[in-house]
């Protein structure tokens, strides 16, 4: 593998991660790239690493462009694994290399590495680096995606290279938003970016359009931005920024997700009278069934529609165990913006429904109530119940929906 110049003497040397399908608990089928950045100036700065495991490919990558060793300054925006774990491989090499990264990255670092004999400088949002004939300006990004996180700005060439943010877990053979579009589609990119943005960064809507205001306000014109994960933004930019402000504004479609579980497909039974309810009122809808599709779809699949509709049987009084943990993978992510429901069988003293709706308020959503709940096995009587309850839960969507 070589090193791809992403703009005069600018170049990716990071690593295509083909084969991982789970990344830290969030299901990743395209796999994902760990980019990182290199800056061919009089003095070599390098943006970021990659997770140890690829440590190899990154020098090789590296070495393709200039010899390693030459490495004057090394920029680490975001301390998280999958972007710093090969730091000390790159710090054998280049030991007096002058690291730039923010207090809470240092005190991170700290944490992961002996880093006392490391030349570490903090930097803070505005502070600027010249490395001969480029100017790189940092900005602080905390919580985009974790503490440390910062953004690094190269003035000179008009490149946001943005860490986490603005990434998806997409591995691909190309490197740059056109290419893939043409190879690929634009609704599969969209779908990285949503996937990424749901399951990473759902918490930190109101972050997300305060940093974007902050880099707007700065007036810098981006000409292309280049994430950690995934697909390089040159051909336009603008798209994803857009994507980021319409998600943390609330933006979702006029649909409705259907996700349960079920023990003797009693609530599945319920599924279909409900989901054809909700079609009658012109709302689109998509059934998911928890243990058959892996968490973090789910989790997206939630994100992309403005209601949703839980299903869960009871057991032991409670909630189905699944349906309970996607309950609570969803308060983590502190969702916004959602109309939801539930629904389910029992068959001694039910339970679960009620506690859905207990969760529901904990996490301050727009409940639709009463919830609907079926003993042992729905009746046709129950299939035309659960045919009203999906109308009218649709009807409440429609209105809440006018309100974004
Ligand atoms: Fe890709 Fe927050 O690490």
């Amino acid at each position: 593998m070589k090193a791809i110049e992403i703009k005069k003497d600018i170049y990716w040397v990071g690593a295509i991660d083909w084969a991982v399908r789970d990344f830290h608990g969030y299901i990743t089928p395209r796999g994902t790239t760990y980019n990182n950045y290199l800056i061919m100036d009089k003095d070599i700065t390098l943006i970021d690493t990659v997770k140890y495991d690829f440590a190899e490919i990154m020098m090789k990558n590296i070495s393709s462009v200039t010899d390693p060793s030459k490495i004057k300054n090394v920029v680490i925006n975001h301390i998280e694994n999958d972007h710093a774990t090969s730091l000390d491989r790159i710090m054998e090499l280049v030991p007096s290399a002058k690291i730039y990264i923010t207090e809470k990255g240092r005190k991170g670092l700290e944490r992961f590495f002996d880093v006392s004999r490391w030349n570490i400088n903090i930097v803070k949002t505005g502070d600027t680096l010249n490395t001969g004939t480029r100017t790189l300006l940092f900005i602080e990004t905390p919580m985009l995606h974790w503490p440390d996180s910062m953004m690094t700005y190269v003035k000179e060439d008009k490149v946001l290279i943005s860490q986490d943010a603005f990434g998806q877990h997409i591995a691909s053979a190309v490197r740059f938003d056109d290419e893939f579009v043409t190879c690929e589609s634009m609704s599969e990119l969209e779908d990285g970016v949503i996937d990424y943005y749901a399951n990473i960064l759902m918490p930190f809507g109101q972050l997300i359009k305060a940093k974007i205001a902050e880099i707007q306000k700065l007036g810098l014109p981006i000409e292309m931005i280049a994430p950690d994960h995934g697909i390089i933004w040159r051909a336009n930019p603008q798209k994803v920024l857009q994507m980021y402000l319409d998600m943390a504004s609330g933006k979702a479609n006029l649909s409705v997700s259907v996700i349960y579980d079920t023990m003797w497909h009693s609530t599945e039974h319920m599924t279909l009278p409900i989901m054809q309810g909700i079609k009658e009122e012109g709302v689109e809808c998509k059934v998911i069934k928890l243990r058959a599709t892996p968490m973090s779809m789910a989790i997206k699949e939630f994100w992309k529609s403005r209601g949703c509709l839980l299903g869960t049987p009871t057991l032991n009084n409670i909630m189905y165990p699944s349906v309970a943990e996607f309950l609570t993978h969803l308060r983590g992510l502190r969702p916004r913006n959602r109309i939801v429901g539930a629904f389910g069988s029992y068959g001694w003293g039910g339970g679960a429904v009620k506690e859905a709706y207990e969760e529901f308020k904990r996490m301050g959503l727009e409940v639709f109530e009463p919830g609907l709940q079926v003993l042992y096995r729905p009746s046709r009587e129950d299939e035309e119940r659960c045919y009203n309850f999906g109308r009218e839960f649709a009807k409440k969507v429609k209105e809440y929906h006018e309100r974004f």
